[in-house]
């Protein structure tokens, strides 16, 4: 059988990948005052003996209210700080996976309920919600409270906010950044003309529009360390008339890489309410392609990635660098393993696992 390229060692910057298997960033709502608890250490330690590449941790806020929910992981005190690198710790004794965290800002689609409570936005005045901020103050839907248009001030804080992040992420280990700009998150706020409506430099054409998530790039890049891998999260299309469009996403794709990002995760939607997405296996791989036939850095496909062969096909085809799972592997979580005994292909395993390899399977782990 030929080597799958879905086997096959990459690297994007200094980060070492094992394969072509990204774990994509899952938010777990189980953080207490933005610090991980025993939950990130059980659910990330085991992913981290998956045989995937490339760990990436859920989208960590740089600010308190830049969380999602009031439960969401941060890394913006010395206290969520410890507690990151105290699951870090705990990880690394065991596996040597690299792992990359999400940094981000939930803008006008903070302060919401858990998703098993139903997810609803939390008013302000109540003690686990709190004021949003966005780039226009355009509420996310008639339920939710409009957020509060950053100004100058504002726009400094929370790109601040993003470099202080980054520095505590490198201190503890961190090996990648990835900067969540998709899912109508704040970054994807700037970049959408149906959420940024502001008439001054930051909105209006696509390089305004651009012009913030750009220059938290440039913060970010400047405040990790430069043979660190430095990454962006997009959301390639609306899936809504007069929203973002490939297109320009393609464009904006051609801007991250002019300001030194080192790989693009090709996501989309989350921005708009009314949105009509295609789902269906490798929804958005086709976005994948067009920005990977526009730019030269890594690209990462993801969306209904479920199949060995059909992740084989995207790497092999060129389609994308690299897929990333996330369901799909919190289903099963030696997927990678699965995937590597289905294609012929080798995976590395904790010693203590040696013993399981089936007979049939037995050239499946690397030594
Ligand atoms: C439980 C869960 C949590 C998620 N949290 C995040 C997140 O923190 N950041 C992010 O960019 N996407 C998040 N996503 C989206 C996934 O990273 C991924 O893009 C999406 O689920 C599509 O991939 P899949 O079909 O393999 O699940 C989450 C998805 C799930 C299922």
């Amino acid at each position: 059988m030929p080597q799958p390229v879905l086997f096959t060692p990459f690297a994007v910057r200094n980060v070492e990948l094992a394969n072509r298997i990204v774990i994509a960033p899952m938010c777990q709502y189980s953080a207490v005052d933005g610090c991980m608890t025993d939950w990130h250490l059980i659910h990330l330690g085991q992913l981290a003996l998956s045989g995937a590449a490339l760990l990436t941790i859920e989208a960590t806020a740089v600010v308190p209210e830049g969380r999602i929910t009031y439960a969401d992981v941060g890394l913006y005190d010395d206290a969520s700080e410890a507690a990151m690198a105290r699951t870090l710790d705990g990880i690394r004794k065991w596996s040597d996976m690299p792992i990359a965290v999400q940094l981000a800002h939930a803008g006008r689609k903070a302060s919401t309920e858990v998703p098993w409570k139903g997810g609803s936005q939390i008013a302000p005045t109540d003690p686990n919600g709190w004021q949003t901020e966005a780039p226009s103050a355009v509420a996310f839907n008639p339920n939710y409270v409009p957020p509060t248009a950053l100004d100058r001030d504002g726009l400094k804080r929370v790109r601040d906010a993003f470099a202080a992040s980054a520095r505590r992420a490198a201190k503890i280990g961190i090996d990648a950044v990835q900067i969540h700009g998709a899912h109508g998150y704040l970054l994807h706020e700037f970049l959408s003309p149906l959420s940024n409506q502001r008439t001054d430099e930051y909105g209006g054409s696509l390089k305004n529009r651009a012009r913030f998530p750009l220059e938290v790039l440039e913060a970010v890049r400047d405040a990790f360390p430069s043979d660190r891998a430095v990454t962006m999260r997009v959301s390639a299309t609306d899936w809504v008339a007069g929203g973002l469009d490939i297109s320009e996403s393609v464009e904006f794709a051609r801007m991250l890489e002019a300001k030194g990002c080192d790989a693009i995760h090709v996501s989309s939607g989350g921005l708009h309410p009314s949105q009509a997405i295609p789902l269906g296996p490798s929804y958005q791989v086709p976005l994948a392609r067009a920005i990977k036939s526009a730019v030269k850095m890594p690209v990462i496909a993801v969306g209904l990635i479920t199949e060995p062969t059909q992740a084989e096909a995207i790497v092999a085809t060129g389609d994308a660098d690299l897929i990333a799972l996330a369901r799909t592997i919190l289903y099963d979580p030696r997927w990678p393993w699965h995937a590597a005994a289905e294609l012929g292909g080798q995976v590395k395993a904790a010693n203590q696992y040696l013993r399981c390899q089936p007979t049939q399977f037995k050239s499946l782990f690397a030594q």
